[in-house]
């Protein structure tokens, strides 16, 4: 099973951005833990971090054909981005949306997600807890697939 792991804008700064909102942990340090995690449930995992809306669109449209599901925290774009979505929904993968924060829990803004229409599921609130859960959810999708 090949997962694309997807990290938007900002995520790139994990560790020094609003680590009481984010907590201190790199986005290698959640990288690294996801591997490992990964490797228990027999997935091999590719990493993609952008803060540009038509990169991460790019990298959705080549996850056609070489990618089983993908793993994704849009960050920021989760908000206002019709066009990730609709990269998703065309690729037509099984995606799971991950947050750190609680997004229910902050800003009426956040509360909207246009990615969750067109994932599986949405884990939200859990630190980089999230991500590792995300990826259980997703491989067990993945496996009573296959
Ligand atoms: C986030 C929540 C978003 O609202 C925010 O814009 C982010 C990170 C999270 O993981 O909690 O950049 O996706």
């Amino acid at each position: 099973m090949k997962i694309l792991v997807i990290h938007g804008p900002n995520l790139n700064l994990l560790g020094v951005r609003e680590p009481e909102v984010y907590g201190k942990m790199t986005l290698a340090d959640i990288n690294a833990a996801l591997g490992s995690l990964g490797q228990q449930l027999g997935c091999t995992l590719e990493y993609f971090q952008s803060n540009s809306e038509g990169a991460i669109v790019d990298a959705i449209q080549s996850s056609l054909n070489s990618i089983n599901g993908i793993l994704i925290n849009p960050a920021a774009y989760t908000h206002t981005s019709v066009a990730i979505r609709d990269a998703l929904a065309a690729v037509a993968l099984p995606v799971v949306e991950v947050h750190l924060s609680n997004i229910h829990k902050r800003e009426e803004f956040r509360a909207k997600s246009h990615v969750a229409p067109v994932a599986l599921g949405q884990i939200s609130g859990f630190g980089p807890e999230s991500y590792l859960l995300g990826l259980r959810a997703l491989a067990t999708h993945l496996g009573s697939k296959s």
